[in-house]
């Protein structure tokens, strides 16, 4: 199903590492609402992950940034106006990583250097990219910017561990950086918070099997898929939604507004 939403627009998409990271989904779907992007991610996932066959298949070049190094995302930006002529309508950054996470460190007991080293990649390198955006004057009016985020900014998930707070420095940052983007050059700056995903960074939090079973029994529309997430972006770089901005937006089947759902409360009362 197309309705061309994107035709014509251009874009980067950073964070697709294999065919069920949420940016490859995301630019699947661009594709067929006939927008074009630029694929980027850090050289080790180019070098490990499968992005060259999603490059090929949706007939986009890739250039490879690690979102920490400034020097690679001027590159980045520079080497995608040349490559369509002219300003950018769409970004999306889909990164997320916390070292603590995947070393299994508990959060009552973080490694402060991989704590650091997860709040780079995963918040301050979304400050990075708005910007060199902004400097290098690299948005179009009215383009759009969306990053990825989870409710645990806002409410506690034990093992979601830092990545906790990262998600709550980047939607900070969307919030800040949106207000001059928005002021400045009428760009849009939003993050959406998606429903828990199996994929390689949401497989990678400790339990997760149990707690995406726990959010689609908490969800009255159960949990949204990566595919609802790729939509849900698409229409916020189309130009459907040209005066949201400065918002976290939940994609998430009613989960964040859910105290306890009726499936729930069954499933406790079979407990005893
Ligand atoms: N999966 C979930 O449950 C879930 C839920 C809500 C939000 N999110 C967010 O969605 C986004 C995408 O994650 P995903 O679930 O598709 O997993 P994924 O593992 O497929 O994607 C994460 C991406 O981040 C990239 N990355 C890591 N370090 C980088 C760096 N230094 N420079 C550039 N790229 C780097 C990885 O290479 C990978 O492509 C993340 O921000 C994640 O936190 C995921």
């Amino acid at each position: 199903m197309s309705f061309n939403l994107l035709k014509g627009k251009k874009g980067i998409i950073f964070g697709a590492l294999d065919e069920d990271s949420i940016a490859w989904k995301t630019a699947e779907r661009i594709k067929e609402e006939g927008g074009e992007f630029i694929l980027t991610n850090a050289p080790i996932a180019i070098r490990m992950g499968s992005v060259d066959e999603l490059a090929k298949k949706t007939k986009s070049k890739l250039i490879s940034a690690d979102a920490t190094k400034l020097d690679d995302l001027e590159n980045l930006i520079k080497e995608t106006m040349k490559i369509f002529g002219g300003k950018i309508d769409f970004v999306l950054h889909s990164i997320g990583m916390s070292v603590n996470v995947r070393k299994g460190k508990h959060y009552t007991d973080l490694n402060h250097d991989w704590m650091t080293k997860g709040w780079d990649v995963s918040a301050v390198s979304f400050h990075k990219l708005l910007q060199t955006l902004y400097k290098l004057d690299a948005m179009n009016e009215w383009s759009s910017i969306v990053a990825l985020s989870y409710m645990a900014a806002q409410r506690v998930f034990p093992d979601y561990n830092d990545m906790a707070d990262n998600k709550a420095y980047l939607e900070s940052v969307a919030r800040s950086f949106g207000y001059f983007f928005g002021k400045e050059k009428k760009v849009r700056v939003n993050t959406i918070s998606q429903s828990p995903t199996p994929t390689t960074a949401g497989k990678g939090v400790k339990g997760f099997n149990n707690f995406i079973k726990y959010s689609e029994k908490m969800s009255p529309l159960g949990n949204a898929t990566a595919l609802d997430c790729a939509n849900y972006t698409v229409a916020m770089f189309s130009d459907l939604t040209r005066r949201v901005t400065l918002q976290n937006l939940y994609n998430d089947g009613g989960f964040s507004n859910v105290g306890v759902s009726q499936d729930v409360i069954d499933i406790m009362s079979s407990i005893d």
